[in-house]
């Protein structure tokens, strides 16, 4: 077989076998294949698309280009759940407890990665003592008793993707759903769980901008979910603004208390039941969607969902009197409120630029190698649809500098205040299963 083939066959528009793709991936995993092929061959799926069943292959192959994450000594289906990343998304936070204290088995690997604010990792290392970096023999047991655990990312995973990814972003090859639906399903299949749900965001501060586009990302990875033999569904919802009211590590963390305590955010607490039936439902901790949603409002209203949350926090060495004790977790030395200039109600608010100003006052990394203050962030006072007056706190500052003039000047042209009637966005645009 040769490259040259395959990256012909695909740029006439034909349909690739999977001892074709398989070999691809392979070779160019091994380094046998150089990258101008494979950049070929990436182009030409830009431009003539995959079938479901080669998309499948790519994606099986990517997975078995390295180590798998086995969780069969693991009692039940254990339901895993991604996002494909916004702004203040504190789901993780809430779900992974909220739906283990159902019955569903949460054994989950998160990174830290490059974002606005850390990854699920470094919020929870804002609790003290905290550990992530556990063996899997520990990992396996934890979540046998407790139902739930959360690791650090460890072992050889999709090295092809990772390889493939950093060659579509200098190609021009990032944007093209084929590409994106493999990239991100062979990540979730290679981490062991037995089924997925898929939050997928679409608006200002998502990947996906348009609601089209992410009903189309969305469609492709359920279809290769289903066609891997891991029962997938995805919720396709709203990221024109940041979700909940904080944007920070600490500031999450106890955003996400608040939540399991029934006291969150409504955005929040409505998309992570939302998310957390489907997990729930297909866990077959329930018989329908509706009963899995009445299990979890009960959770939080029982204090079920929160005890879990200590249990887990304690478990993994931290300190669990957090929970009554916020002020235990990493505050910042400084507040500053931006303010209203005019009356008005909130029309928008560009959760890209809300990002970028959390990350300023350095709650993200923006290398790999810098570090994260875990204390920093902004909590938002006003959201869309919200009526203001003048000199009413839009947002609040938590800084340890004292000089936030940069910060300001972005949350300042991240809100728009309008005074017309302002319609909002809907929660949830479509459940895909
Ligand atoms: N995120 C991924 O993991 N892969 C892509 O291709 C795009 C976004
Ligand atoms: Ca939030």
């Amino acid at each position: 077989m040769r490259m040259i083939d395959i990256i012909e066959k695909k740029r006439d528009g034909l349909e690739l076998t999977k001892e074709e793709i398989y070999f691809a991936i392979n070779g160019y995993t091994k380094g046998e294949i150089p990258d101008y092929q494979m950049s070929a061959l990436a182009m030409a799926i830009y431009f003539q698309d995959m079938t479901t069943e080669e998309r499948v292959h790519l994606t099986k192959a990517m997975v078995e280009s390295g180590d798998q994450v086995d969780l069969s000594a693991i009692d039940g289906v254990k339901v895993d759940k991604h996002s494909t990343g916004g702004v203040g998304d504190t789901t993780t936070l809430v779900l992974a407890p909220l739906v283990a204290s159902v019955g569903v088995p949460i054994a989950k690997m998160s990174g830290r990665g490059l974002g606005h604010t850390g990854g699920t990792v470094d919020k929870l290392e804002s609790i003290q003592g905290f550990q992530v970096e556990i063996d899997s023999k520990e990992f396996i047991e934890l979540v046998n008793k407790n139902k739930i655990a959360v690791v650090g990312q460890s072992g050889n995973l999709t090295p092809a993707d990772k390889k493939l990814y950093a060659l579509r972003d200098v190609t021009a090859t990032v944007d093209s759903i084929p590409l994106i639906a493999s990239s991100i399903m062979s990540k979730k299949i290679a981490s062991g769980a037995d089924a997925i749900v898929l939050d997928v965001k679409t608006g200002s501060g998502a990947f996906m901008k348009e609601l089209e586009d992410a009903k189309e990302l969305a469609h492709a990875m359920v279809q290769i979910g289903n066609g891997a033999g891991r029962k997938t569904v995805a919720v396709i919802s709203d990221m024109n603004q940041p979700l909940g009211f904080a944007v920070g590590n600490a500031l999450e963390v106890k955003e996400a208390i608040d939540t399991l305590k029934g006291e969150g955010p409504e955005d929040l607490y409505e998309l992570c039941l939302t998310l957390g039936s489907r997990m729930v439902y297909l866990g077959k901790q329930a018989e329908s969607i509706e009963q899995a949603r009445e299990k979890l409002e009960e959770a939080i209203r029982s204090g079920k969902a929160i005890e879990k949350f200590k249990t887990f926090v304690a478990a993994q060495g931290g300190d669990p009197s957090v929970v009554e004790y916020p002020s235990k977790l990493p505050t910042a030395s400084y507040t500053f409120e931006v303010k209203a200039k005019e009356d008005g109600v909130v029309s928008q608010i560009i959760a890209d630029e809300i990002g970028i100003a959390a990350s300023l006052l350095g709650a993200g990394r923006l290398t790999k190698e810098s570090k994260i203050d875990l204390a920093v962030g902004l909590v938002l006072n006003k959201k869309i649809g919200d009526s203001v007056q003048k000199g009413e706190s839009l947002v609040t500052i938590h800084s340890n500098r004292e000089d936030v003039s940069e910060v300001v000047e972005k949350i300042e042209n991240a809100y728009t205040i309008s005074d017309q009637k302002v319609e909002k966005h809907p929660l949830i645009y479509e459940v895909i299963d």
